[in-house]
């Protein structure tokens, strides 16, 4: 592996970093507080060609390597994940999802919109009863002949009111468990598709998050990925991919809370000195310091093997575990050096704090790393 980024890498990396400081953090507070989504954000990000990343340019995306992507995802979640958990999802899920396993039809209609950034995806796994055994799928896709009829529920969707496109995961016959599922393109305004009720989070709180009902949408035959019953394989194939985008959201969330942390040990004193002069803040530092070093290398470790062609799939899981506990740990000492300070919304880390959570649940939670992890290296 080599640890030079190339000139491309680092102009995305530090484009990410300006619209992040500059785009991102004003307001970042107040969107929070009111659970505003992002809106204007979202669009700049895609026509700065952040929503399609990793597309062939010939789809309307970038052509850039998953480590640009995991370096780009670091940077704006050191300053609102509630964007990028948008970009994570429209990025590694839908966009990879119809790309890597789309038919050309498919990529034309659905996916040379998305990844230019003119539309948003979202991913439909989730269910009221079946959210880390994603076999037990509630939600139904009959086969009508031409079209499948779609009924059942989805909960805690990202960018759920505002995508155009969901790829929705359901039950075509349940008879043959997970060879039973199938991944369909639903398009919003299909009739009885219905937006339902908004999530009042601890964390991301700008980010879209709702419930969505399917009641009888007719979709086409011609809108089913892959073959009949690829629908679970999809799933754990495209998440793979997005474990790795997690785990660079919550790599960004600690180092976000680090830089602050570290800033303000500098300028507040105590007893004489600055706080950072004092052992019991170095060692806290130091802690951060390594922990995060060790994540990022784990986030380019698993980036790189996506882009080598490698398995991701543990490399990815691994990444995940250990980026997003060092997001929950370094964010919680970071209030801890702020003190009292650290406690109120104006300083930023009580609300990283807060958005380190999620990456310990979504796209598997820590436990279902340790199952794909065990797994492997049990086998
Ligand atoms: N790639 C390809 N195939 C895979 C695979 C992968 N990564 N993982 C599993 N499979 C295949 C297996 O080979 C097996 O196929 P065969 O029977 O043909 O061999 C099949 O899928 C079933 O696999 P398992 O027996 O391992 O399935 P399981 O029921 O034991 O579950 C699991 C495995 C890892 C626990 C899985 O259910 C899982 O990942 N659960 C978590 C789901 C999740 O991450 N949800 C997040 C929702 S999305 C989200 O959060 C987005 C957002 O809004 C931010």
């Amino acid at each position: 592996m080599d640890f030079k980024l190339s000139e491309e890498q680092i102009a995305v990396r530090d484009a990410a970093r300006d619209f992040a400081q500059n785009v991102c953090k004003p307001g970042v507070i107040e969107r929070d507080s009111t659970q505003t989504v992002p809106l204007e954000q979202i669009k700049q990000l895609g026509e700065l060609g952040f929503l399609g990343m990793m597309v062939s340019p010939k789809y309307g995306g970038s052509g850039m390597d998953a480590m640009s992507y995991a370096l780009a995802m670091e940077e704006i979640s050191k300053v609102d994940s509630s964007v990028s958990v948008c970009m994570s999802v429209n990025n590694s899920l839908v966009c990879y999802g119809l790309e890597a396993y789309g038919t050309e039809e498919q990529k034309q209609k659905y996916l040379v919109p998305l990844a230019k950034g003119e539309k948003v995806g979202a991913f439909c796994l989730s269910e009221p009863e079946a959210g880390s055994d994603a076999t037990s799928q509630r939600t139904t896709a009959i086969d009508m002949g031409d079209h499948y009829l779609l009924n059942g529920t989805k909960n805690w969707i990202t960018n759920g009111s505002t995508a155009s496109t969901y790829l929705v995961i359901a039950q075509t016959d349940a008879e043959k468990g997970h060879r039973g599922i199938n991944a369909l393109i639903v398009e919003r305004g299909m009739e009885g598709f219905v937006v339902g009720a908004k999530e009042d989070k601890l964390g991301t709180r700008g980010s879209d998050t709702h419930t969505l009902m399917f009641q009888d949408v007719k979709v086409p035959k011609a809108n089913r990925i892959g073959e009949d019953g690829f629908g679970f394989k999809f799933a754990m194939k495209t998440l793979s991919g997005g474990r790795i985008g997690i785990a660079a959201q919550a790599l960004g969330i600690a180092s976000g809370a680090y830089e602050l942390a570290l800033a303000y040990s500098k300028e507040r004193e105590t007893f004489g000195k600055p706080i950072c002069q004092h052992q019991a803040i170095q060692f806290k530092l130091a802690d951060m310091a390594t922990e995060i070093e060790a994540a990022r290398f784990m986030v380019l470790k698993a980036a790189w093997d996506k882009d080598s062609g490698n398995n991701y799939d543990v490399s990815g899981a691994m990444a995940k575990l250990y980026a997003s506990d060092v997001a929950m740990k370094t964010t919680v000492e970071a209030v801890q050096i702020h003190g009292g300070y650290g406690f109120v919304k104006e300083y930023h880390v009580e609300r990283l704090m807060r958005d380190a959570k999620i990456t310990q649940i979504y796209e598997g939670t820590s436990e279902i790393q340790k199952i794909v992890i065990g797994r492997a290296v049990t086998k």
